[in-house]
């Protein structure tokens, strides 16, 4: 068992009956619904589902898992999601696929957000192994990065796989992927990056992790956070 799956079994340990728990996305987080599936199919757990994206959420389907669209919930039990980068306070960094909002709006409304990770992802700052995905509005990109820019940073709009076009994400939004300056924290990239106009949501989830499991050759532990 490799690292991902066994940090996502982990986290499935933390789900109970009657449950209303949120779908990640991404690699880690599909062992977490697999293993969620396994539960329900063999253990007869009963849990509902919310999806953070539409992969996610097909997947979860075709394994029976019961499943619930955002906007019929106000709240959910539990989210558990994996995360590209996890800085000493728990601030992660999300969104290197298309489902960014759904994502953040997911970890928002749990009650507990567990974010799933091997240790490859724990980083010392927020932009050290990724560029930043800023989501937004298609006719704000351009006024969007100048704003950006003034404060620092660098990037451009994400392209589309076959790069001849730009990557538009599943509720059509582009996406800036930009570089900031190491100065900035998380605390203050979150409240400038917030503050843009025609930004939709970006990839920095601060201070919404509860919990974070890692899984480092084999052993799961809980990352204990350190503020600074
Ligand atoms: C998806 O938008 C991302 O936020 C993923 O959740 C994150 O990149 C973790 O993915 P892996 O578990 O595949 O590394």
């Amino acid at each position: 068992m490799n690292d991902k799956q066994l940090v996502a079994l982990q986290a499935a340990k933390y789900v109970k009956n009657d449950m209303v728990v949120g779908l990640g996305t991404g690699s880690t987080a599909n062992y977490f619904i697999d293993e969620l599936a396994r539960l329900s199919r063999e253990d007869g757990l009963k849990v509902t589902t919310v999806a953070s994206s539409t992969i996610s959420a097909q997947r979860a389907q075709s394994l029976n898992l019961p499943i619930v669209a955002l906007e019929h919930i106000r709240q959910i039990d539990l989210y558990v999601d994996g995360a590209d980068e996890i800085t000493p306070d728990k601030t992660l960094l999300k969104g290197r696929g298309s489902d960014l909002v759904k994502e953040k709006l997911l970890a928002k409304a749990a009650t507990e957000f567990i974010a799933v990770a091997d240790s490859s992802k724990l980083v010392s700052y927020i932009g050290q192994n990724f560029v930043i995905p800023i989501e937004v509005i298609p006719f704000a990109w351009q006024l969007a990065r100048k704003n950006l820019e003034d404060i620092g940073a660098q990037g451009d709009l994400r392209p589309n796989a076959a790069k001849d076009g730009f990557w538009i994400t599943s509720h059509g939004s582009y996406v800036l992927d930009m570089k900031f300056d190491r100065s900035l924290d998380a605390a203050t990239l979150n409240t400038l990056i917030n503050n843009t106009p025609g930004v939709v949501e970006h990839g920095i989830f601060y201070k919404l992790a509860d919990t974070v499991l890692i899984a480092d050759n084999g052993i799961v532990s809980e990352y204990q956070a350190t503020e600074h």
